[in-house]
C-alpha cells in the first residue's frame, strides 16, 4: 500500500503554497506570492495577504498537482500550517485545507511553520541527523533550534531575534544606503566591490554577558544610517560599496558565530541553514568556514526551499503521516502565536 501523498498547505504571511511530497520525496510544488501587492506599504499588509490567499489557494493547488502529474483524488492526507503567522492569512488556508480534507475523505494535520522550514532540507538533502542545530533567517524569522525527531520531539527554541529579523536588517539598510528593494540580494551584489574591514559595525549581543542564543538587528541598521550620513553632510560621495560589504561581514559573522558556538555547547554535528538570508554569499561561505572549523555539517537547501512554500509543510504532513501521529480535529484552529 505504502504511504499516502501528502498536499502541504502554506498560508501564515505574503505567500500561498501548496506542495506534494510522498515517502520525503518532493512530486510538485507551486508557490503564488502577494509581495508586489505590499510594496507601496513597505511591508505585509495583513488585509491584503489574507484576500491574496483567498484568490490564489486554489490555483495554486492545481498548479501544485499539474507539476506532480497527480489529480485532487490521489491526495491521501493534507497537512496545513496553523502558526505561527498572520491570522487572517492563516484563516484562509486552514479552511481551504479542511474543506479538501473533509470533502477527500482523508485526515488533516496541523503543522507548525518553523517546523516547516526545517523539514524543507530534507527534500533536498534526506533524514535530519538527531540531533541537528537550525538558523532559521529570513525577513520574517531570525530563530536559532535545536532539533531532534520532527515527527515527535518539539523542537527546543535556543534563541531568536529581540528586534528586527537579518533580512529586515538587510532589507531597512540597503534603503540608508540608496540600495534597492529587496535589500538582501541588492546588498549582497553591493558588498562585492567593497572591503568589509571599511567600516568597524556593531556585532550586537556577542558580549559576555549577553545572551548567547539571542540576536539583535536594529542597532546595525542605525549604524548604517548614521554612518551614511556622516558621509552626506560633508557632501561626500557615500562609500556604498564598502557600507554594504561591512553590513554584510557584521550580519555573517554575528549568525554563523553563534550557531556554531550553539552546536559546540550542545556537542551537535550538524548545522542546517534555511530561509531567504540563507541565500546571502558572505553568510553561507562564512558558516562553510567555520563549520568546517569546528568539524560541523553544514546543509543548506536551495533557495526555492528556503523561502515560504507548502512542500515545506507536506514534508512535515509527510513525517507525522509515517510516524503514526494522530491527525487533527476537523474544528482545529490557528495559533497566530505558536510556541515551538
Ligand atoms: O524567506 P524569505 O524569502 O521570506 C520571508 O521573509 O518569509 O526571506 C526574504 C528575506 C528578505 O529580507 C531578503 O532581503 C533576504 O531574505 N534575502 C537576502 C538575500 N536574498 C534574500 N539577504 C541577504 N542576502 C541575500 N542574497
Ligand atoms: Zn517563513
Amino acid at each position: 500500500v505504502g504511504s499516502p501523498v501528502v498536499l502541504g498547505i502554506e498560508s501564515s504571511c505574503d505567500e500561498t503554497g501548496a506542495g506534494l511530497v510522498r515517502e520525503g520525496r518532493l512530486l510538485g510544488h507551486a508557490v503564488a506570492s502577494s509581495m508586489a501587492d505590499h510594496a507601496r506599504f513597505g511591508g505585509v499588509v495583513p488585509e491584503i495577504a489574507a484576500r491574496a490567499h483567498v484568490h490564489s489557494f486554489t490555483p495554486v493547488v492545481h498548479e501544485a498537482l499539474d507539476r506532480a502529474g497527480l489529480r485532487m483524488t490521489d491526495i491521501g492526507a493534507v497537512a496545513v500550517t496553523t502558526g505561527p503567522g498572520l491570522s487572517g492569512a492563516l484563516h484562509v488556508g486552514l479552511a481551504g485545507a479542511k474543506t479538501l480534507a473533509y470533502s477527500l475523505g482523508v485526515p488533516l494535520y496541523g503543522v507548525h511553520h518553523l517546523a516547516g522550514h526545517v523539514a524543507a532540507d530534507t527534500l533536498e538533502h534526506g533524514p535530519l541527523p538527531d540531533p541537528c542545530t537550525v538558523l532559521i533567517v529570513s525577513g520574517g524569522h531570525t530563530s536559532l533550534l535545536l532539533v531532534r525527531d520532527l515527527a515527535r520531539d518539539p523542537i527546543v527554541h535556543l534563541g531568536d531575534t529581540v528586534d528586527d529579523a537579518a533580512g529586515e536588517c538587510f532589507d531597512k539598510a540597503a534603503r540608508v544606503l540608496g540600495l534597492p528593494y529587496p535589500g538582501g540580494p541588492a546588498v549582497d551584489r553591493a558588498a562585492r566591490d567593497g572591503d568589509p574591514r571599511a567600516v568597524a559595525f556593531p556585532r550586537p549581543l556577542t558580549g559576555p554577558r549577553d545572551s548567547r542564543h539571542d540576536f539583535s538587528f536594529s542597532g546595525l541598521k542605525a549604524a548604517a544610517a548614521r554612518w551614511a550620513e556622516r558621509h552626506r553632510v560633508r557632501g561626500a560621495e557615500v562609500p556604498v560599496a564598502d557600507g554594504a560589504a561591512a553590513l554584510q561581514e557584521a550580519v555573517a559573522d554575528v549568525l554563523t558565530r553563534k550557531a556554531v558556538a550553539a552546536c559546540r555547547e550542545y556537542g551537535v554535528g550538524t548545522l542546517v541553514v534555511v530561509g531567504g538570508v540563507a541565500a546571502n554569499s558572505r553568510v553561507r561561505a562564512l558558516a562553510a568556514e567555520r563549520c568546517r572549523a569546528a568539524g560541523v555539517a553544514l546543509r543548506v537547501p536551495p533557495p526555492r526551499l528556503c523561502t515560504d512554500n507548502g512542500a515545506m509543510i507536506a514534508a512535515v504532513g509527510d513525517l507525522l503521516v509515517r510516524a503514526g501521529a494522530e491527525p487533527a480535529p476537523l474544528d482545529v484552529s490557528i495559533d497566530p502565536s505558536a510556541p515551538l
